[in-house]
C-alpha cells in the first residue's frame, strides 16, 4: 500500500550552504511536491542544525512519517562518527536520538552517499542493476555507497582511499577541481586515476556517478578511461532527499 498524506515520509538533506526537505512518495521515487530550504546555521553544530529540522517540518503539516536525514560522515546506529567537512561537534553525537527527541518524530540519520547509492540503485541510473554497483558522490568531499544485488554495505567511505600519498578526495572532488581551477581534462585525468583505483580493488558492474556537478556529467564523465561502465546520477538533487525517506521508512521499527 503507498503512503498518503499524514504517513507520507519526509527526507532532509544536510548540506554544508543548505538544508532541504520535502515528503517523497516511494512508490515513484520523487518528492511529492516543492521541497523547502533553509541555510546551515553556522557554526552547524548538531544542536543547531536539530533547530532547523524542526522548522523544516513544520513547514509540511500532512507529513506525518518517519524523517530520513543525510549526515556527510560516518553513521552507525545513529551515531555519527566522522566530520571531514563539518563542525567536529557531530564526532560522537547520537543523532538519532538527539533529532527524534527535538522533533517528536522518528528520525533515521544515514551517511549523505549511502542515501544517494540507495535512491539510485532503487529508482535512478542503477535501477534493476545485480551484482556491485558503486555511486559515488563528487562535492565538496567524494562520497561511496557499495550496493550488492541491491543491499547498501554503508559506510564505505571510498573518498578516502589513499592514492599516490593523498587522501583521493582532496585531489579528485568537485572541490578540488574548483581550488585549482583545472580543466574538464584534467580533472578528468584525476577522476581517471580514482575510479581506475576503485575497479583494481572491487571490480564493480557500474559506476554512477552524482553529487551537483553530474548535472554537467556530459562535460566530463566520457573523458573518463576506465573498463567499467559508467553513468551519470538520475535523480541529480533529489537523491539525498528520496534515500533518506526511504532509508528511514526501511528502518524503522
Ligand atoms: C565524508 C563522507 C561523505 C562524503 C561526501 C567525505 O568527506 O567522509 O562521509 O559521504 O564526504 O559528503
Amino acid at each position: 500500500m503507498s503512503a498518503t498524506g499524514s504517513d507520507l515520509p519526509f527526507g532532509i538533506d544536510f548540506g554544508g550552504t543548505g538544508i532541504k526537505g520535502a515528503p517523497v512518495d516511494l512508490e515513484r521515487g520523487e518528492l511529492t511536491g516543492e521541497r523547502a530550504r533553509i541555510d546551515t546555521p553556522r557554526p552547524s553544530t548538531p544542536t543547531a542544525v536539530a533547530e532547523v529540522f524542526a522548522e523544516l517540518l513544520e513547514r509540511f503539516p500532512d507529513s506525518q512519517g518517519p524523517v530520513g536525514v543525510t549526515v556527510p560522515g560516518v553513521v552507525v546506529k545513529g551515531v555519527v562518527s566522522s566530520a571531514a567537512n563539518i563542525d567536529k561537534h557531530w564526532i560522537g553525537e547520537d543523532a538519532d536520538r538527539l533529532f527524534t527527541d527535538r522533533t517528536g518524530r522518528d528520525v533515521h540519520v544515514v551517511n549523505d552517499a549511502d542515501a544517494a547509492g540507495l535512491a539510485e540503485v532503487r529508482y535512478g541510473a542503477a535501477k534493476g542493476r545485480r551484482g556491485l554497483v558503486i555511486v559515488t558522490t563528487l562535492g565538496t568531499g567524494i562520497g561511496s555507497a557499495l550496493v550488492y544485488d541491491g543491499v547498501l554495505v554503508p559506510n564505505s567511505e571510498l573518498g578516502h582511499l589513499e592514492i599516490d600519498g593523498h587522501d583521493a578526495e582532496k585531489r579528485a572532488a568537485t572541490s578540488a577541481r574548483v581550488r585549482e581551477d583545472l580543466s574538464w581534462d584534467d580533472w578528468a585525468k584525476r577522476l581517471t586515476t580514482y575510479y581506475s583505483k576503485l575497479e583494481q580493488l572491487f571490480s564493480p558492474e557500474l559506476f554512477v556517478v552524482g553529487g551537483g556537478i553530474s548535472k554537467k556529467a556530459d562535460q566530463f564523465v566520457p573523458l573518463i578511461e576506465i573498463e567499467t561502465e559508467i553513468l551519470p546520477a538520475r535523480l541529480r538533487n533529489a537523491a539525498g532527499i528520496v534515500g533518506a525517506a526511504l532509508y528511514a521508512t526501511e528502518n524503522n521499527d
